[in-house]
């Protein structure tokens, strides 16, 4: 009998221990961040227009939930100390300018955000972005920034993965890629597809050795594919076409066994022709039998200058191929 109403208290006190845990974890302080920032900016569904089931994750914030920011749409809290630490507002409709006054950057323990399809007016991206220093995950993709990236953006060194694609509005030129890698050392996802980088690509690229997805496709790069490509040993994700790089593609790439997807297509210049080669020994049947985890490959315009190799069936899981103008010979 005592043993019942001691099970009875004990699911009494988990009664009440649900009851007082869902009192608003959101501080207060942040909340208003969160309106403020919100306030800042329009609603426009043009603004997101890359993105048909775009909407607006800002419309019913403080209009739901009893004010407790932490379960507003794109909102998610730390569970102990209630701030807030994922912004999610991709894909938001969100219009305007922002500056480094505005108020997303008192949410100082933010790890993760996104504001990808959104239109900012070709801001600047705001040095503001440093106080930010927790953060773990940057998206910017596609959100109507412009100008150079700023030096401060670059302080961010706890930095996993970095999103800055877009059309050709942003510049990585002072500061350049090759200040970011130095600071950025944590990197293991790299998109910069359409930032306009204007350089050759530095050697310390490649000490970022737990590099995973790198992007640079369109970033207006020339010089050759340094030989130390091989460091990237960890990488499933490599595109750097439609640059100017030329050369020989170097044999080290072979030895990044993990690769799922290549892209070294369009390194073309119009009254030069094709950039890139692949005529060391073995050429493209060395690719296809030392890459074998290949699911995408795409090396139009590189010269290839040899036969179709039979082992190219053997890429069992491929499911995109473009060998277009390679040069491809009779066998
Ligand atoms: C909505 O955004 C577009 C750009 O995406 C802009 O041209 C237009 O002026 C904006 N409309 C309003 C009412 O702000
Ligand atoms: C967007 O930028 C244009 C051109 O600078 C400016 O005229 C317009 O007022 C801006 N719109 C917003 C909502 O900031
Ligand atoms: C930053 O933006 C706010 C609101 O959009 C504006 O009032 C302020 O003047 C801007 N500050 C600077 C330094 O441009
Ligand atoms: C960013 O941090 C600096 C220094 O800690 C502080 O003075 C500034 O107010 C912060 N800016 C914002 C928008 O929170
Ligand atoms: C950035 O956000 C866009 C839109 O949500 C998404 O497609 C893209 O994969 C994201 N980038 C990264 C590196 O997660
Ligand atoms: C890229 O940057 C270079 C050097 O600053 C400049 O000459 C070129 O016009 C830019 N390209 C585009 C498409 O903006
Ligand atoms: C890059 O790696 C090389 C060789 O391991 C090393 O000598 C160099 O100091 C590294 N550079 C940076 C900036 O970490
Ligand atoms: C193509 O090469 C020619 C000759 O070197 C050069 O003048 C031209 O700028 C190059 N075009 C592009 C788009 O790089
Ligand atoms: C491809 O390489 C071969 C062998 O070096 C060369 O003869 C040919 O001109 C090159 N073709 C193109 C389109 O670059
Ligand atoms: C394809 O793979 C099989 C099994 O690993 C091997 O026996 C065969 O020689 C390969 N074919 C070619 C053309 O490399």
């Amino acid at each position: 009998m005592s043993f019942f109403i001691f099970l009875y208290f004990s699911f009494l006190l988990f009664l009440f221990h649900v009851a007082s845990s869902g009192q608003p974890l959101c501080h207060d302080s942040e909340r208003s961040a969160l309106l403020r920032f919100k306030e800042s900016l329009s609603i426009n569904k043009s603004a997101s227009s890359d993105d048909p089931s775009a909407y607006s994750k800002t419309a019913r914030w403080n209009l739901e939930e009893d004010g407790d920011c932490c379960l507003w749409d794109g909102v998610r809290c730390n569970e102990e100390t209630g701030y807030v630490v994922e912004l999610d507002l991709s894909s938001s409709c969100l219009y305007g300018f922002i500056n480094s006054t505005s108020t997303l950057f008192n949410l100082v323990h933010l790890q993760w955000l996104s504001l990808a399809y959104n239109n900012f007016n070709y801001s600047i991206i705001p040095s503001g972005i440093m106080n930010l220093s927790s953060l773990l995950h940057l998206n910017l993709s596609d959100s109507h920034f412009s100008g150079q990236i700023p030096p401060e953006m670059l302080q961010l060194s706890n930095l996993e993965s970095l999103d800055l694609s877009g059309y050709y509005q942003l510049q990585l030129q002072h500061p350049g890629l090759e200040s970011l890698v130095e600071k950025l050392t944590n990197l293991k996802v790299l998109d910069l597809h359409y930032v306009n980088i204007s350089s050759s690509l530095p050697q310390v690229l490649t000490n970022l050795s737990s590099l995973e997805f790198l992007s640079l496709r369109y970033c207006n790069l020339e010089g050759n594919i340094p030989s130390s490509i091989h460091n990237f040993n960890n990488l499933i994700h490599l595109d750097l076409s439609s640059n100017k790089f030329q050369g020989q593609i170097p044999s080290e790439i072979l030895e990044l066994s993990q690769l799922e997807y290549l892209d070294l297509s369009w390194n073309f210049n119009s009254s030069i022709g094709n950039l890139l080669q692949l005529r060391q020994p073995g050429g493209l049947r060395s690719v296809v039998e030392k890459l074998t985890n290949l699911k995408w490959l795409r090396l139009s315009f590189v010269n290839i200058s040899s036969p179709l190799p039979d082992s190219l069936g053997n890429l069992s899981s491929l499911t995109y191929l473009s060998l277009y103008r390679c040069n491809l010979q009779d066998s």
